[in-house]
């Protein structure tokens, strides 16, 4: 396993996740349980781009409940459907949200957080977990987030 992890200098964001996600996938290569490799992957996530917030919400029954996380407390237990967390587990999709405060049925579990991105995880064609990462700045996520968080989402549910 890596002791450190190395961090692009270079300010464009696909480059970070270019030296990112390699380090991940060898991070989580010789590791079978679930939670310290989630663990590892949010802080390395922190480390790299110093998000507000990077954390999962796994599923367990009727709820999404928090997992390994970086940032401030957060909410522990969302609804199906509920909140942006709850929307990408029911709808199944990556949800890409530039103003928190437009979002019908947002969870704001802190004030500060103005964007996010949502993505879900699967495990035999059902969610099972989500990765979730919040902003203190609005429309702070784009295309690129999408593309490369959902690569790390593959080695996820790869190694799950
Ligand atoms: N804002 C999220 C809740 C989780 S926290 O922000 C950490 C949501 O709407 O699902």
């Amino acid at each position: 396993m890596a002791e450190n992890l190395i961090i692009a200098t270079s300010t464009t964001k696909a480059e970070r996740y270019e030296t990112l996600i390699p380090q991940i996938e060898s991070l989580i290569a010789g590791e079978s349980d679930l939670v310290a490799n989630l663990s590892n992957i949010a802080a390395a996530l922190k480390q790299t781009f110093n998000f507000f917030w990077v954390g999962f919400y796994l599923v367990k029954g009727n709820e999404l409940v928090l997992g390994p996380f970086q940032g401030p407390i957060a909410c522990t237990r969302i609804g199906l459907g509920k909140g942006v967390c709850g929307a990408s587990w029911k709808e199944e999709k990556i949800l890409v949200v530039p103003n928190v405060d437009e979002f019908p049925g947002n969870i704001a579990c802190s004030s500060d957080s103005k964007s996010e991105i949502v993505l879900p995880a699967f495990k035999n064609e059902k969610v099972f977990l989500v990765l979730d990462v919040d902003s203190d700045k609005i429309n702070d996520f784009d295309e690129t987030d999408a593309l490369h968080l959902g690569r790390l989402m593959k080695l996820i549910e790869a190694s799950a």
